[in-house]
């Protein structure tokens, strides 16, 4: 359904160029659950606003975004308006920022529909009843009439879900849903988006630095690191045996449950500069299983990893 294509995001800086996406590719298909995971400015969100074509405008852009035979890359305005407002929709980590805090939730709600879709105000009311009960919030008549602040942040972030359903969108983009909650209600928001899969078949691409969130939600991980794919793996694969070195460094510090004693480790160093397009392992500066070969050559994406070392050999 969706196809992500050798996807290269630069910036132009007064710095200099910045190369935030490099050569990025993935599949969605329909009804699928993926997870794209990696640290603070790996490429994670510029890929999402990349598909919705909403890059700032010092952006430059390569590669396709197939989304049901159309390239979004190459699309007109006028389109992607309608595959915003209809296909595709996205959600975002802080609530309020897509909230507006001067009108009602009805209003939030409604007027989506009725702009892009025509609907009456009576239509688009019923729509916005039945999209509160796929988001389980209960006494959806009362509440339409509130206002974003006399929601608290889970529920605030279950209205954004909902704003994202009104179009009965094939796909949402879901960008750190969870990150500003707590873990309680961060594992309620997790089930909701899995409800909302399995009750409406929308397609989810779940955005998130946790590796954590990921396992009982999403099929399939993409694994970022400098802009580029590390590891490419079904979830249940990936836990189980970490390919890439860097994959195997952020399971290890995820706590296991299991082993309350397992020992959590920190990937010393921190995330590559931009500056340049990377001429070797973006990772390899700071992978413990670096030897001088990964210092210099470029690993290609074979069967799920992009790592010069045999996993035999692999601490
Ligand atoms: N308009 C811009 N101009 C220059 N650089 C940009 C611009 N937008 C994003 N970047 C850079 O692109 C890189 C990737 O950013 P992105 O927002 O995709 O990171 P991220 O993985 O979503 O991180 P986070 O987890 O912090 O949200 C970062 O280095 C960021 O500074
Ligand atoms: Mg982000």
């Amino acid at each position: 359904m969706l196809s992500v294509e050798n996807l290269h995001i630069r910036f132009r800086t007064g710095d200099g160029m910045v190369h935030a996406v490099n050569d990025v590719s993935f599949e969605v298909g329909a009804g699928r659950q993926i997870a794209v995971v990696g640290e603070s400015g790996s490429g994670k969100s510029q890929i999402a606003l990349a598909i919705m074509g909403l890059l700032a405008k010092n952006a430059e852009v390569e590669g396709r975004i197939m989304w049901n035979g159309q390239d979004l890359l190459a699309a007109s305005n006028r389109e992607m308006n309608r595959i915003r407002a209809r296909e595709i929709g996205i959600v975002f980590q802080d609530p309020m920022s897509s909230l507006n805090p001067y009108m009602t939730i009805e209003r939030q709600l409604t007027e989506i529909v009725e702009y892009h879709e025509g609907l009456s105000r009576r239509d688009a009311r019923a729509r916005a009843l039945q999209v509160m009960d796929a988001v389980r919030i209960s006494d959806a008549k009362a509440r339409l009439r509130a206002y974003p602040h006399e929601f608290s942040g889970g529920m605030r972030q279950r209205i954004v879900i909902a704003m994202a359903l009104m179009c009965q969108p094939k796909l949402i983009l879901a960008d750190e849903p969870t990150t500003a909650l707590d873990v309680t209600v961060q594992a309620q928001i997790m089930r909701l988006l899995a409800d909302v899969q399995r009750d409406l078949g929308t397609s989810v691409v779940l955005i998130t630095h946790d590796l954590g969130v990921v396992a009982g939600f999403c099929e399939e991980v993409v694994v970022l690191y400098g802009g580029r794919i590390m590891e490419e793996a079904e979830t249940i694969a990936l836990f189980d045996r970490p390919t890439h070195p860097y994959t195997r460094g952020l399971l290890s510090a995820v706590p296991n449950i299991k082993d309350p004693s397992d020992a959590l480790t920190a990937i010393p160093g921190s995330p590559p500069s931009q500056h340049r397009f990377p001429q070797a392992c973006p990772f390899a500066p700071r992978c413990v299983d670096a030897v001088d070969v990964c210092r210099d050559t470029l690993p290609a994406l074979r069967q799920g990893r992009a790592c010069l070392r045999p996993v035999e050999e692999l601490t």
